[in-house]
């Protein structure tokens, strides 16, 4: 009786917690004192803190430490902060100006190197200075803030839309496995991948997902499965390892991943351990979804042999989360962030503005078609 209550309460502190995770947003601009602010997502899910981060090395640190991660946060995380930095410059020239913007810049785009949302970011921030020569420092500075802002208010959009195709692939009581982390704490709100399930949570579809732990950094287990649970859903967390195990029992109906790069031909850079699951799923015939804003899709990388892997440090793999060692001092680690899923493995790339298909080179372009004019249609 007595572990039961205790056993109650925990549960409710953990939804009440996690419950007004998901009322906070994940990355924000403190216009008042210039200042990114991040939920620290190293610490969750055991405690909620808030950094607020104002030099080019705070914010530097906390991409590259995962304290604000998954690509689209990274995105809007670096376009606030390139509008802070360069908020703060202090000359009223032009061409110093720019070129102050381009070394800070230059300097955030290097905290990783995978999720294509930092560049791009980061570009569509530096694109609004070079069209803007004429005007005043103060005015591109005004410029810049109105450009980040629209930055994240379009994740949010953005991922909204992908909810909704995504959810066109779906069936009520359908079972879903994910990998990694590409929820609402990946973005600024909904998620990618978990973008279907929180719209079929709202419309009663009753999903039972599957949430792969995700080694080494366990994005799945400390925040999927987290934010998850704290919405009501059906989650079972299970290790990386278990994943062929629920897929032959029939437990699953189709996964959903995000990204950090889609190339011109579909193949799909991901947190590695991907594509496990995708070769996994095509075993049991199970369809493997990639949910992916287009600004994850990058046209300039011809396919997945070209896209840049990450890689981390071997404590990640040998020591971090553990009370002592878990490998011999010494031993050799590989230890990639991410992998690529050929795009043979894939059944869809559900963007915003529609679903791909394969051959993806056609279909990819398509998609950028619509939005190309759907941005000219725009008044
Ligand atoms: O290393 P991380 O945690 O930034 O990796 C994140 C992922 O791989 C996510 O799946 C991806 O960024 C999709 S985010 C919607």
């Amino acid at each position: 009786m007595e572990n039961n209550r205790e056993e109650l309460e925990s549960k409710a502190k953990v939804l009440q917690a996690a419950d007004s995770i998901m009322n906070c947003e994940t990355v924000a601009l403190d216009e008042e004192k210039k200042a990114v602010v991040i939920i620290d997502q190293t610490k969750l899910p055991g405690r909620t803190e808030f950094l607020r981060l104002e030099s080019a090395q705070e914010i530097w640190d906390a991409i590259y430490l995962l304290k604000v991660r998954g690509a689209p946060a990274i995105g809007v995380a670096a376009a606030f902060g390139i509008y802070v930095l360069a908020d703060r410059m202090e000359t009223a020239d032009y061409d110093c100006f720019l070129k102050e913007f381009q070394k800070q810049k230059e300097f955030l785009d290097s905290a990783r190197p995978t999720a294509v949302n930092l560049s791009w970011a980061l570009n569509r921030m530096e694109s609004v200075v070079l069209a803007g020569q004429n005007k005043s420092v103060a005015e591109l500075k005004e410029l810049l803030r109105r450009e980040a802002i629209a930055i994240k208010e379009e994740d949010i959009r953005v991922c909204r839309a992908i909810g909704e195709y995504g959810l066109t692939l779906l069936k009520p009581g359908d079972g879903i496995l994910t990998h990694c982390n590409a929820g609402q704490l990946a973005t600024c709100k909904y998620g990618t991948a978990t973008a279907p399930i929180y719209l079929g949570q709202e419309r009663g579809y009753h999903f039972r997902v599957f949430a792969d732990e995700t080694r080494p950094l366990l994005q799945g287990a400390r925040l999927t499965s987290y934010e998850l649970y704290a919405a009501g859903v059906d989650v079972t967390l299970i290790c990386d390892n278990m994943s062929a195990a629920v897929m032959k029992n029939g437990w699953v109906n189709a996964v959903l991943v995000g990204c950090d790069r889609v190339a011109q031909n579909g193949d799909v850079a991901n947190k590695i351990g991907t594509s496990v699951v995708a070769a996994v799923a095509k075993r049991y015939q199970v369809p493997f979804y990639v949910c992916a804003p287009t600004s994850t899709i990058d046209m300039d990388t011809p396919t997945g042999v070209d896209i840049r892997i990450e890689e981390r440090p071997a404590e990640e793999v040998t020591t971090m989360w553990y009370r002592e060692r878990m490998a011999p001092e010494g031993v050799r680690v590989f230890n990639p962030a991410f992998d690529v899923t050929d795009n043979d493995l894939i059944a869809g790339i559900v963007t915003e503005y529609g679903i791909a298909r394969a051959p993806y080179r056609e279909s990819l372009q398509e998609i950028f078609r619509k939005k190309k004019a759907a941005a000219e249609a725009k008044p």
